[in-house]
C-alpha cells in the first residue's frame, strides 16, 4: 500500500510510535484523536524526531461528521484503528462508555469508510480476549472470551469485523492481538504517558523507580507459577509498531480478516520484572505482595509463529532493551509530556 494511512488514536502510546515508524517508512498519515488520554505534544515530538509532519484533527472517532471531512479532504487508502478506551477496572464501573467509545466508535469510523470506499483496516485488539486461556503458549485458534466490559468491546468489535468481511469481499481486515506492551522509543523523546494511577506493571514500576510512587503492589504470589507471580508476554513498543507497518504493506494481498498474535513468546513473572528494572535503572524499587487483583490469570504468553510467517515479522528487542528504553523516557520525562 502506498496511500494515505488514517491513524485512529494516533497520540496516544502505541498509536505515536507506530506513526513515528509509518513516516519512516514513508507513508503519508493522517491522525485523529479526541485527546481524551493524550497529548498533541507527542506528535510534535514525532515530527521531530521524523523531520516530517503529520496531519492533525482532533475529533471524536463518534462524530461520523467530521470523519467524513477527512476523508473527503484525504485520499485514505487504509486505517489503523487504535482509538478507544482501554483500562479493565474503568470498563467494569462504567461499561456504557466503553462500549460507546469502543464498539459505537468502530462502527462510526467503518460506515465513513464504507461511504468512501476505504476497506483496509487494522485493528487493536488484545489477548484479553483469550480469557483465562487452558494453556500456554496461545495461538491465535484459542476460544476466545471475556471477563470484563473492555474485552468484550473488544471481542464485539472483532465479530462485527468478521461480518463486515462477510458482506463484502472488498474488504480487507487485520486483528492483531497484543500481549503487554512496554517500553519506547530509544531515544526517550516517546513513550507511554499515563494519567492518574497507572493500571499497568511497567509504569508503576518506572514511577517508583523515578521516585513518583512510594512502592509497588504485587498483586499475589500464590499463583502456580516460577515464583508465584504472574508471568505475561512483554513486548517492546516499537516492535509491535513495526508490525503495524507489516500489517499494513501486506493487506491487501490478505483475503477476509486475519488474526495475529504479537507477543514475544516468552514470559517474565512481576517479580522478574522488578528485578530486570532494578538492574537495568540501577534504582531500588519497593514493593510488598498484596491480595491477588480481581480477574488476574497466572500466566499468558503468545505463540508469535503466524505473525513471522504471514507478516514476516517478529519482535527482535529483548527484556534488558524494553527496560533501558522505559527508564529514558521516564527519568527524562518524569512528568510525561506534561511539561
Ligand atoms: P492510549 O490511551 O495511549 O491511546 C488511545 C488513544 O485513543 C488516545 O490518544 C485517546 O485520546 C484516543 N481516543 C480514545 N477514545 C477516542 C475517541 N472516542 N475518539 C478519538 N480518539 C479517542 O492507549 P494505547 O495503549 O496506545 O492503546 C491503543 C489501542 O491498543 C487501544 O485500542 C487499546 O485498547 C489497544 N491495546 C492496548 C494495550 C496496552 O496494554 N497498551 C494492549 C492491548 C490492546
Ligand atoms: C501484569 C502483571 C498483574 C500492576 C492488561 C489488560 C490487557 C492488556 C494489557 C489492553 C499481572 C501484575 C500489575 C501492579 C502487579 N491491555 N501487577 N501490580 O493485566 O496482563 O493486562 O494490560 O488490552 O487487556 O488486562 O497487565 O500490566 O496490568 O499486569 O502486581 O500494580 O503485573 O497482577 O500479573 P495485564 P498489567
Amino acid at each position: 500500500m502506498s496511500g494515505k494511512i488514517l491513524v485512529t488514536g494516533g497520540t496516544g502510546y502505541i498509536g505515536s510510535h507506530t506513526t513515528l515508524l509509518l513516516l519512516e517508512a514513508g507513508y503519508q498519515v493522517v491522525v485523529v484523536d479526541n485527546l481524551s488520554n493524550s497529548s498533541l505534544e507527542s506528535l510534535r515530538r514525532v515530527e521531530k524526531l521524523t523531520g516530517k509532519s503529520v496531519t492533525f484533527y482532533k475529533a471524536d472517532i463518534r462524530d461520523s461528521d467530521k470523519l467524513s471531512i477527512i476523508f473527503q479532504e484525504h485520499q485514505i487508502e487504509g486505517v489503523i484503528h487504535f482509538a478507544g478506551l482501554k483500562a479493565v477496572g474503568e470498563s467494569t464501573q462504567i461499561p456504557l462508555e466503553y462500549y460507546e467509545q469502543n464498539v459505537y466508535g468502530t462502527l462510526s469510523l467503518l460506515k465513513v469508510m464504507q461511504r468512501f470506499s476505504c476497506f483496509n483496516i487494522v485493528f487493536s485488539s488484545s489477548a484479553t480476549v483469550y480469557g483465562d486461556p487452558a494453556s500456554v503458549p496461545i495461538t491465535e485458534d484459542f476460544p476466545t472470551s471475556a471477563t470484563n466490559p473492555y474485552g468484550r468491546s473488544k471481542l464485539y468489535i472483532e465479530e462485527i469485523l468478521r461480518d463486515l468481511s462477510l458482506s463484502n469481499e472488498q474488504w480487507h481486515i487485520i486483528l492483531l492481538r497484543y500481549f503487554n506492551p512496554i517500553g519506547a522509543h530509544e531515544s526517550g523523546q516517546i513513550g507511554e504517558d499515563p494519567q492518574g494511577i497507572p493500571n499497568n506493571l511497567m509504569p508503576y514500576i518506572s514511577q517508583v523507580a523515578v521516585g513518583k510512587r512510594e512502592k509497588l503492589s504485587i498483586f499475589g504470589n500464590d499463583y502456580s507459577t516460577v515464583d508465584g507471580t504472574g508471568v505475561r508476554d512483554y513486548i517492546h513498543v516499537m516492535d509491535l509498531s513495526d508490525a503495524h507497518v507489516k500489517a499494513i504493506e501486506k493487506i491487501k494481498q490478505l483475503e477476509g480478516v486475519s488474526t495475529f498474535n504479537l507477543g514475544t513468546g516468552n514470559g517474565y513473572s512481576v517479580l522478574q520484572m522488578v528485578k530486570a528494572f532494578e538492574e537495568g535503572a540501577n534504582k531500588p524499587v519497593a514493593y510488598e505482595i498484596v491480595a491477588r487483583r480481581p480477574g488476574d490469570i497466572a500466566e499468558c504468553w503468545a505463540d508469535p509463529g503466524l505473525a513471522d510467517k504471514v507478516l514476516n515479522w517478529r519482535a527482535t528487542r529483548g527484556l534488558n532493551e524494553m527496560v533501558a528504553d522505559t527508564w529514558r523516557w521516564q527519568s527524562r520525562n518524569p512528568n510525561g509530556y506534561d511539561i
